[in-house]
């Protein structure tokens, strides 16, 4: 069966992705997709593949992350008869059956160190040879990948080659997370509601005004995958009744207990102090993760062109970008990026410290830090 390659959605942020994508889908340039779970990331994949010339050839989707990492390596580059326990046959690995397709690795912040060399290899030459043998295969394959995983902590963990990482985002195209996406959300909606109108033979009576907002307003952790399944869910249980705020409440409650967060208007400021705790917890979380990065690039490597992350590390999930290689690894340019880095760290603190009315406790739980770092910190930021 065909798989669905349309990417709903129309909002600016959506539209500048498709475009991206349409852009990359005219090359066979590696591609890394970066988006929260559920955003659709495989969905974008297989829009790349569908707009480009290798359309009419596979399109391989493998899950690193769900393959025990002692088969993958047979499971991508294929294996001889006899080149271990069980392997009765020679078969062929994922990379040959993508020949002249695409191959869409997700999870790749979970391939194993030891199949990343074989892996690097690979995208430089398009070179391998399957487990047991030792003839070279070439395998014409384009790479995407595909990551929710943080991959500058991975990389300063030692977890991810750094050169792979590197080579793997000759384009970086970033999944907006769905509570980004403004209307895109009712749009998304809408379409689950045709999907399962006619898969289950159901009529919808429709959304009122206010659960249509409730919609806009909750913060979809799971993202769309979440909506879809929750559209099914409603107009299944609910049998195509009129949905109200007081029902949509309950199937969103039951899913994820977000109650404080989807109803009662008069929570709302404490809804946004919530989300603000959450982007200053996030943002804390990759400015530790890029002044690690650095770190690391500093000691190890003093004299190696510096490739900088791009600002949208910083900034948040949000951007699309390309990967920017940095003039030159000077001290002082080191030194700049880690100031501003403490520019931003001071100012989301003495931003939560305000929130919080200077309560130490409370700025502490909300930072994600201990009282006592929260107090070192405050007394070196002088705040
Ligand atoms: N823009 C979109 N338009 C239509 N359907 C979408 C869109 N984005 C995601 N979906 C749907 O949402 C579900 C999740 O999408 P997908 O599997 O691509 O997400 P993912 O980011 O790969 O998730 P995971 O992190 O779990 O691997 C799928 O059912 C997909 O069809
Ligand atoms: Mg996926």
């Amino acid at each position: 069966m065909k798989r669905e390659t349309k990417i709903i959605g129309q909002s600016v942020l959506i539209s500048q992705l498709k475009q991206l994508a349409l852009q990359v889908a005219e090359t066979d340039i590696t591609v890394l997709i970066i988006g929260e779970t559920g955003s659709g990331k495989e969905v974008l994949a297989r829009y790349i593949h569908a707009k480009s010339l290798r359309a009419d050839k596979s399109f391989i989707p493998v899950n690193c992350g769900a393959i025990p990492a002692g088969i993958l390596e047979s499971e991508l580059f294929g294996h001889e008869k006899g080149a271990f326990t069980g392997a009765v046959q020679s078969r062929k690995g994922y990379f040959e059956s993508a020949d002249r397709g695409t191959i869409f690795l997700d999870e790749i912040g979970e391939m194993p160190l030891e199949t990343q060399v074989k892996f690097l290899r690979v995208i430089e030459t398009g070179e391998f040879q399957r487990v047991g043998s030792s003839e070279t295969i070439y395998s014409d394959a384009r790479i995407i990948a595909a990551t929710n995983k943080n991959m500058y902590q991975a990389v300063a963990e030692k977890n991810f080659r750094e050169d792979l990482f590197y080579r793997l985002r000759s384009v970086e195209l970033q999944i907006p997370p769905l509570r980004e996406r403004g209307k895109d959300i009712l749009l998304l909606a809408e379409n689950f509601v045709h999907e399962f109108e006619r898969k289950h033979k159901i009529v919808f009576e429709g959304f009122s005004p206010e659960a249509g907002e409730m919609l806009m307003r909750y913060p979809w952790p799971g993202n769309v995958r979440e909506l879809r399944n929750l559209i099914e869910s409603l107009l299944v249980l609910e049998k195509g009744t009129f949905i109200t705020p007081e029902i949509l409440e309950k199937h969103l409650v039951q899913r994820n207990r977000y109650k404080s967060l989807v109803h009662d208007p008069s929570k709302s400021e404490k809804n946004e102090l919530q989300i603000i705790y959450s982007s200053i917890i996030q943002l804390r979380q990759e400015i530790s993760d890029v002044r690690q990065l650095l770190q690391h690039i500093i000691q190890t490597r003093p004299h190696v062109p510096l490739l900088l992350p791009d600002t949208s590390a910083i900034s948040g999930p949000v951007s699309t970008s390309m990967s920017r290689v940095a003039e030159e690894n000077n001290v002082s340019h080191e030194a700049e990026v880690l100031h501003s880095l403490d520019d931003i760290e001071k100012k989301s603190i003495a931003d939560a410290l305000e929130i919080c009315d200077g309560n130490k406790r409370k700025t502490a739980k909300a930072l994600g830090i201990t009282e006592r770092t929260l107090y070192r910190k405050i007394k070196s930021y002088g705040l």
